[in-house]
């Protein structure tokens, strides 16, 4: 089974993500990771963001030892990640990475942008989780706070919306729901809420795929 979870900044997507698959025992990939692992790489090695050769050749030599980095959880590092993701280079060197992740033969979880769109379409459930602009600057402080970093609410709102507008406006793989998915607003529901949401969610188009195969 493959579960594509896609939405943006904040919407509660990777806990989503994480606890379906610890639900299900399927393995995890929050994509966003590798984003913000290409930032990450180029800025340690002092390289511009929108230098595309660089940012490709980042994204092809990723390795997966530094997605552990516990600075790519960085409020800098989601804008910086979102630069690089609009250059179609570095998506087409991600997604390969992507693809093996989910050819798992017991199935996968992977959360981001384009999962549903670009990454699996044909995923067997394609969820597409979202909440106010306001109440994910909330949750982004909340949990930026938490981890000891600043969290003025106000910036992070602005930020958010910036980074909602270019992933939503770039010409590749923009951020928005699959025609096929299912959208789940995060708005005013609690963590257990959204979960117990997906999952019946979930098993109605389970339902659904065993009904139209044949
Ligand atoms: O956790 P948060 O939603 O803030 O960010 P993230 O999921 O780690 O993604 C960081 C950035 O990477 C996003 O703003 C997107 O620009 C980009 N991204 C993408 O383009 N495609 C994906 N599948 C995942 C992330």
């Amino acid at each position: 089974m493959i579960l594509a979870i896609d939405g943006p900044a904040a919407s509660g997507k990777g806990t989503l993500a994480k606890r379906l698959a610890a639900h299900f025992n399927l393995p995890h990939l929050d994509t966003g990771l590798l984003y913000r692992g290409v930032a990450m790489v180029l800025l340690d090695r002092g390289e511009a963001l929108t230098d595309e050769d660089a940012a490709e050749r980042a994204a092809q030599s990723l390795s997966p030892a530094l997605l552990t980095d516990s600075r790519l959880r960085d409020r800098a590092m989601g804008e910086a990640a979102s630069v690089v993701a609009a250059q179609p280079r570095v998506r087409a060197a991600l997604v390969a990475f992507q693809r093996a992740f989910a050819a798992a033969p017991e199935g996968a979880v992977l959360d981001g942008r384009d999962i549903g769109t670009v990454v699996c379409p044909a995923a067997d459930v394609k969820l597409f989780v979202t909440a106010a602009p306001e109440v994910r600057a909330r949750r982004r402080a909340l949990e930026l706070s938490n981890r000891g970093e600043p969290s003025d609410e106000a910036e992070i709102l602005a930020d958010i919306r910036i980074r909602d507008a270019r992933d939503a406006s770039r010409t590749d793989a923009p951020l928005r729901a699959a025609p096929d998915a299912q959208v789940l607003d995060t708005s005013d529901l609690t963590v257990d809420e959204v979960f117990a949401k997906a999952l019946a969610l979930i098993a109605i188009a389970i339902q659904d795929c065993t009904h139209t195969r044949p």
